[in-house]
């Protein structure tokens, strides 16, 4: 019998892509989502069971209809700007909502945990390259809320044997080369969807966030992953897990990007090669709660998971995007 994942927030961007390599790779992927930001139309890889992670009582009926081996932890709400003037929200739907789906995970009798953190626990490092040890120094909510998250994880291992994989995403980028799904925030707060909507007229400029940074153009510097690339390490993540090679109780994170920072006029720039179009730009004021530099060290997923990020070229990346986005996204 195929083996069932639950996926939260499988209707979400990465959580559908996650869902694709899962199907590939011969897993059956149950996605639970309340589809606050995510897209009915983008659950097309297994069952759709609609839920909050609040809703303890359908958390238990969907764990009882599908009994997956696993759980993918992809649902949260993750816009820094939000977090930083409604912190509560991120408390109450990041960390009370994940401690509603790891009770709910034990009490089920799954062990097996996959957890989507973030580089914005770090917070600002002077521009070192972070990696899995470097201290969790987080700006605001959002990153706060991640950290926390993890802090549980490593707890309800202690207490109840949970194994866990944690990926600290960088910032992921790209979509499905098929075109079956990808990336589609309303409102859109990702860098490389906004430019497109420049490009096209959806919006009449890009505004860049701080052109006074202390980098070598002034734009902040981040490090992209290809969306493709991200899945397959959770694919890989899930095996490490399935194949004993965390201990009962254990946790191991791992950080997912390529090693290569681009500023904001770095990536302005590849857009403009790709697409061949200029991209509408103003320059506004920085945004709190935005780091200088996040560049990450990638090594150990590299090296302990056999992961390799082929796609994540900028190229690739917004080439991929501009493909799924002159499509035009999901209906509903
Ligand atoms: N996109 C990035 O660059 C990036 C970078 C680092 C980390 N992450 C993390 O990756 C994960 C997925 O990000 P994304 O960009 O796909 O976001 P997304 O908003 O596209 O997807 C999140 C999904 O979770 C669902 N959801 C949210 N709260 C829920 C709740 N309480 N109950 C049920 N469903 C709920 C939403 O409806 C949505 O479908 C998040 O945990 C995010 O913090 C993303």
């Amino acid at each position: 019998m195929t083996q069932k994942v639950l996926v939260t927030g499988g209707a979400g961007y990465i959580g559908a892509h996650a869902c694709k390599a899962l199907r590939g790779a011969g897993f059956e992927p149950v996605t639970y989502d309340n589809l606050c930001t995510g897209w009915r139309d983008a659950v097309k890889f297994g069952p759709f069971e609609q839920g909050d992670l609040m809703d303890r009582a359908r958390l238990d009926e969907v764990f009882a209809i599908h009994k997956p081996i696993a759980v993918m932890h992809f649902a949260a709400l993750s816009q820094v700007g939000e977090a930083m003037r409604e912190p509560g929200k991120y408390w109450r739907g990041n960390v009370s909502a994940s401690l509603n789906l790891i009770e709910a995970t034990l009490a089920a009798g799954v062990k097996n945990f996959v957890f989507s953190s973030t580089c914005a626990t770090y917070g600002d490092h002077d521009g070192v390259v972070l990696d899995e040890n470097t201290p969790q120094t987080p700006l605001n909510a959002y990153g706060a809320s991640k950290r926390a998250i993890e802090d549980m994880l490593k707890d309800f291992g202690a207490s109840d044997g949970l194994k866990s994989v944690i990926f600290r995403y960088f910032n992921v980028a790209g979509a499905d080369p098929d075109g079956e799904v990808g990336e589609f925030h309303q409102p859109e707060t990702h860098l490389i969807p906004l430019i497109l909507d420049a490009v096209d007229g959806k919006r009449a400029a890009l505004t860049i966030y701080g052109t006074d940074y202390p980098t070598p153009d002034g734009t902040c510097i981040r490090d992209y992953v290809h969306v493709m690339d991200l899945v397959d390490a959770h694919v890989l993540g899930l095996r490490h897990l399935l194949n004993g090679k965390v201990a009962d109780g254990g946790h191991e994170v791992f950080c997912l990007g390529t090693g290569n920072g681009f500023s904001v006029r770095e990536v302005v720039a590849e857009a403009r090669h790709v697409t061949n179009r200029p991209v509408p730009m103003v320059d506004g004021p920085r945004r709190g709660g935005d780091a200088v530099k996040l560049v990450s060290g990638s090594e150990k997923a590299i090296s302990v998971l056999g992961w390799n990020p082929a796609r994540s070229t900028m190229q690739q990346m917004v080439a991929d995007a501009w493909r799924w986005h002159q499509n035009g996204g999901y209906a509903r």
